[in-house]
């Protein structure tokens, strides 16, 4: 049953908690300002202190959105593992990553500091694709886990083999662990001559990280961005590892994904960075993200060139969009533009009634009644 606190419920209303707390005495009931109360005694209250109360079911707008039946065994195709490379500033995690596409992105940065979450994906030498994310330290991936965001299904580790484990390693190791996803560790810079490897395997084992060599599970390998020593060892224990883990997907459904970053580009508009993590996104499709919706203008895969469309665990940067989506919101794709328009503001209107409560301001005369 839907439930509020008493005082998110005095917030709304923009009324003391005390005079709630009172009225509910009134009627036999002792509460404290964070006890929960159900919303119909919430809709007594509210009423009797004269507002009008107008009640949402979440599920009445956004029912349907993303279909919950399950998929079919034979509509389950093998899909690229989404590995995300975490590791400590400048332990080489874009240079590993362009080592492996053989690029430059690395120049291209202001200051070799990564400015943004790349997405690309590569070929395995068994040919096999697999989907990597950058990123440019953990905040991004902090707030898309915070708010449910689940993107990666293995995270490399790259440590520097001559600097060793440091605050965004022990970082790393604890979102990997939240997230639940295998970790895979990849000492870099093996090429320097002050490179110590054994030191970086022995200071994890206090992070409870202990590699094969050592006895233990998790998978390790020793390579070099600039030399190139050891890269495709790397992308043989991923494709393994992926295929322990039978990573499949549905692609003949409507497309759904996560929004991994998003811009406003002068040029282009609402630029969303999506992974697409089931079904296929088409060029034409209305989507939402958040709070946003669109048309989709243009689907841009990694190597910047247009698409029709894009599969499970692919990136694209999506355009089209009426607004900037936030990173970690999801993307669905919607039937039509007035479903669309339904949904967003909804979702608009919940945000800013969320803000209005939090700064005292609620609207007086309408008390929605949420969960
Ligand atoms: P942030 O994105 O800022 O957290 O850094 P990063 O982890 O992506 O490191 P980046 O790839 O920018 O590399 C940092 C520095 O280390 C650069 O100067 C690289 O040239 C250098 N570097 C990276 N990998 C290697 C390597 O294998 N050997 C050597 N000798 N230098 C490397
Ligand atoms: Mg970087």
């Amino acid at each position: 049953p839907e439930t509020i606190t008493i005082q998110e419920l005095a917030n709304r209303m923009s009324e003391r908690a005390v005079d709630v707390i009172r009225l509910l005495m009134k009627q036999g009931q002792i509460h404290k300002i964070t006890d929960v109360i159900d919303s119909d005694s919430a809709q007594l209250i509210a009423e009797e202190l004269g507002h009008t109360v107008r009640r949402v079911a979440e599920s009445d707008v956004e029912e349907g959105l993303v279909s919950d039946e399950p998929d079919l065994e034979e509509d389950l195709d093998p899909r690229p593992p989404v590995v995300t490379i975490m590791g400590h500033v400048d332990h080489g995690k874009t240079s590993l990553l362009d080592a492996i596409r053989k690029t430059t992105v690395v120049s291209g940065e202001a200051g070799g500091i990564t400015q943004h979450i790349g997405a690309y994906q590569v070929a395995a030498p068994s040919g096999d694709m697999v989907t990597f994310i950058d990123t440019p330290g953990h905040a991004a991936f902090t707030s898309m886990r915070a708010r449910g965001a689940k993107v990666t299904d293995i995270v490399v580790l790259v440590v520097a083999a001559d600097d060793g484990v440091m605050p965004q390693t022990v970082e790393a190791i604890s979102h990997a662990k939240a997230a639940g996803v295998p970790l895979i560790l990849a000492i870099n810079k093996i090429d320097k001559p002050e490179a110590n490897p054994q030191r970086v395997r022995t200071e994890l084992l206090q992070h409870d990280i202990q590699v094969e060599s050592m006895g233990g599970e998790t998978l390790e390998f020793e390579v070099s961005a600039k030399t190139g020593d050891g890269l495709s060892d790397l992308l043989e224990g991923l494709q393994l590892q992926a295929e322990i883990m039978n990573l499949r997907a549905n692609e003949q459904r409507d497309g759904e994904g996560t929004v991994i970053e998003a811009k406003l580009d002068r040029g282009r508009g609402p630029v969303a960075t999506v992974l697409v993590q089931r079904g296929t996104l088409f060029t034409g499709d209305i989507v939402v993200a958040g709070a946003e919706w669109g048309r989709v203008r243009a689907l841009i895969d990694d190597k910047g060139e247009n698409v029709p469309y894009a599969g499970p665990s692919v990136p694209v940067e999506v355009l089209g969009f009426n607004g900037t989506p936030d990173a970690g919101d999801r993307v669905v794709v919607v039937p039509n533009e007035a479903r669309a328009r339904e949904v967003t503001e909804y979702r608009a209107r919940q945000k800013r009634e969320r803000i209005a409560a939090r700064t005292g301001g609620a609207n007086r005369s309408l008390v929605d009644m949420m969960r």
